[in-house]
């Protein structure tokens, strides 16, 4: 697992774990890891010690399904876990003789503390290794001495962002923050710069140690000095005064994570590193067993891993590959949908009424390349090689001999029925067709198709080039193979699929909806909009309710729930119905009208419309935001629990993944049905129930969920 080598009187402890592709900390390695390190310490022909590792990467961090399962230990036990980590680094840099760490790949949270507790840190600049601590991302803090090391390494200001924003950098940018002190070409030019070092250091003590004058021991640092300033300077007073505030306005308290690093740097920069060390662990094993924390490394990583990799698809189907997409409409879903192939090296032949349209529609790619080359994150040769590979055509006869043809044309039945039924003979032999429609049925849509079985929904969201998710919708007939092909489609173009079952609104744009509607029933009810829009974002939505209706636009609302009433679905009573008939009546559309539930002036900073107050007079007493939040909540995840009951929505992940992915359902709760273990099933259901009894049936637990909550069963443990 460590193997362990002997060169020029160096230990070479290399990294090579068998039992998971890639290394990590775990019950296993590190009790290894400390081994092969003593081993060195006890040594006498031992000079100093090269950590490094054989894999492409050096180590990803901390095992975080061995954090989930730590998730319910005792703290006391987890303590004990933290308190040994803590040892094993701390011997790293106190044991007298030199530590390097040759960094030849990716070092993450727990792989690059192992760095920071070695006495220099080089770095392999590979295009492809990232360095950082990226805990904070799933509900976790750098529990290996990262919150310590760190800031004493760089200074707080320059430590914080890193630590609070989990930020994952290349080796150049690195060296740049000073995260790594050199840079090599090469594994060779690595190892023997590592070798040099500790030549050249044979007695190093990190700035934060001191040797004891008694018993030569290295200590910690009394009254060592922090770059920059310590917490008690002027520095120190600015980033913890205006940093506390900042953050509980981004992240309005809901995530434990950042607030427990500012605790750990504040109050451990005011002490020795070995009691800085007790201090951070104890905020550790805070975090590690919230519920944020298991939300989050569940939905966010595992779960997410779990989808890219392709959980969803039928297993039995030979691997499919596209290599020529068609796209119909070259329009804004058109042209990001062509941007993502091109990007991977996929034909792309981009049609539209006119070749104009159509080159309009490719410019879109040259423009986000452009932006993209400027930030430094394409080459010209990579952009020129992928707008090269999409041709922009009016003529139907191009997409002769597509893989795969995407229809992006404007939602109406009848055109979508006639570019299918021009495009689908052009398919190769075992082509697959796809719909990118966001509202109409795709079993519908498939009547048009002379093989409905190779007819799928591939649900893109705007922009598509930023958002990572696709929802798949499977049709009556979809077959599974056009499954497997569209998953291995959404996996070659690297965004996330969810799978869902054909209907009304599939599963994102369904739950959405209830967010929206919500408020509009908050309104009716003479709940000042204010209020409903802090809470919309005080329980963690990206944007409140109302100005997310702007953009969404009042029309388009009321033209769907118009839809359904005339498909017997709805009632004309329904609010949103009702809101939206009002505000089209008014010209008020929403954004794009420059007029909604919002007033839009040039200057940009929009305000809700005074005349709000007319239409929907305040109601005497007004609702705590806690109160406003739980409905917005509840709302949603109990139209989850519906479609995941009516069998749209099939796995927990999926209804999880596609939540925060797709309408930024707040990741820290772990998604819109893990919401339920969130909270806790009985409390719930007990909850739904008493908002059901106060402002409709709308909020009312189904049966199944009250018969879960009777036995006290997680939507979790059913469905995975
Ligand atoms: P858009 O209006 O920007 O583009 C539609 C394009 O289709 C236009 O360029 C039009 O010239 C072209 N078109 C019309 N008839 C055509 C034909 N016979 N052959 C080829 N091209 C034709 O519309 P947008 O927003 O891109 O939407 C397209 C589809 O994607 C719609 O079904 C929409 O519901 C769906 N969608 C839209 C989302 C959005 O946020 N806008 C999100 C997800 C899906």
């Amino acid at each position: 697992m460590i193997n362990y080598t002997i060169n020029r009187h160096v230990a070479i402890l290399s990294w090579n774990m068998t039992s998971s592709p890639m290394n990590v900390m775990n019950d296993d390695s590190t009790p290894a890891f400390a081994a092969a390190l003593q081993r060195a310490y006890d040594d006498v022909d031992v000079k100093g010690i090269i950590v490094t590792s054989e894999k492409n990467e050096f180590i990803a961090g901390a095992d975080l399904k061995m954090i989930l399962r730590n998730n319910e230990k005792d703290p006391a036990e987890m303590l004990k876990i933290s308190a040994e980590l803590n040892r094993i680094f701390r011997a790293i840099e106190t044991s007298g003789k030199p530590a390097v760490a040759a960094i030849n790949g990716t070092a993450l949270g727990g792989g690059y503390e192992a760095c920071l507790a070695c006495h220099h840190r080089i770095a392999l600049d590979h295009p492809k290794a990232i360095i950082g601590l990226p805990e904070v991302t799933l509900g976790l803090l750098p529990g290996g001495g990262g919150t310590q090391r760190l800031p004493r390494m760089l200074g707080m200001e320059a430590a914080l962002p890193l630590l609070l924003e989990g930020k994952r950098v290349s080796p150049a940018e690195a060296l740049a923050l000073g995260l790594v002190d050199e840079l090599a070409v090469s594994r060779e030019e690595l190892m023997e710069k590592a070798f040099a070092w500790i030549d050249a250091h044979p007695e190093p003590l990190q700035p934060w140690d001191e040797r004891d004058r008694k018993t030569g021991q290295i200590v910690g640092k009394e009254n060592f000095k922090v770059p920059g300033g310590g917490v008690q300077s002027t520095t120190g007073a600015r980033v913890f005064s205006a940093g506390t505030a900042m953050l509980m306005e981004k992240t309005h308290g809901n995530y434990p994570a950042p607030l427990a690093i500012m605790s750990c740097v504040y109050e451990g920069l005011q002490v020795n590193i070995d009691r800085a060390l007790v201090i951070e662990a104890r905020y550790f094993v805070q975090v590690a067993r919230s519920k944020v924390a298991k939300g989050l490394i569940q939905t966010m990583f595992l779960g997410l891993n779990e989808a890219n990799k392709g959980i969803r698809r039928p297993k039995d189907i030979p691997a499919t590959d596209v290599k020529k997409v068609g796209i119909l409409g070259a329009g804004m879903m058109g042209s990001g949908i062509a941007y993502a192939a091109a990007s991977v090296g996929i034909d792309v032949v981009l049609k539209d009424v006119s070749l104009e349209a159509a080159e309009k529609g490719k410019d879109y790619s040259r423009t986000v390349f452009k932006k993209a080359i400027e930030r430094g994150k394409a080459t010209q040769e990579k952009a020129e090689a992928a707008l090269n590979l999409i041709k922009p055509t009016a003529d139907a006869e191009d997409l002769r001999g597509c893989d795969l043809i995407i229809e992006a044309v404007f939602e109406n039945r009848a055109l979508k029925a006639q570019v299918t039924q021009e495009a689908e003979p052009m398919l190769a032999e075992q082509g697959i067709f796809a719909s990118n429609t966001s509202t109409l049925p795709i079993s519908g849509l498939a009547l048009a198709s002379a093989k409905p079985a190779n007819f799928i929904g591939l649900h893109f969201f705007s922009p598509v080039d930023k958002m990572q998710l696709v929802e798949v919708i499977r049709g009556k007939q979809t077959s599974a193979y056009a499954l497997a092909f569209a998953l291995d489609f959404v996996k070659k173009i690297r965004k996330t699929p969810i799978v869902v079952n054909d209907s009304r609104g599939f599963y994102t744009s369904r739950v959405f909806t209830m967010y929206t509607a919500e408020s509009m029933e908050l309104l009716k009810e003479g709940i000042n909009p204010v209020l409903i829009e802090n809470a919309g974002k005080a329980a963690g939505m990206p944007v409140g309710p109302l100005a997310v209706t702007d953009e969404v636009s009042l029309d388009l609302i009321h033209k769907i729930s118009g839809q359904s009433i005339k498909d017997g679905v709805l009632s004309e009573d329904d609010t949103a119905y009702q809101i939206g008939g009002k505000f089209v009546e008014l010209g008020r559309l929403g954004k794009k009208s420059k007029a909604g539930f919002y007033e839009y002036p040039p200057d940009g900073k929009k305000f809700l419309w005074p005349g709000l107050a007319e239409l929907f007079p305040l109601a005497e007493t007004q609702p705590s935001v806690d109160e406003i939040k739980k409905r917005l909540f509840y709302r949603q995840v109990l139209e989850t629990v519906r479609c995941f009951e009516e069998g749209v929505i099939q796995t927990q992940l999926d209804a999880d993944i596609g939540s925060i992915l797709a309408w930024g359902f707040p990741a820290y709760t772990g998604g819109a049905l893990s919401f339920v273990d969130y909270v806790g099933i009985a409390n719930f259901v007990q909850e739904a129930d008493r908002l059901a009894d106060a402002y409709g049936e709308r909020f009312r637990p189904t049966p199944r969920l009250r018969e879960m909550a009777k036995q006290g069963v997680s939507y979790f443990k059913q469905t995975n």
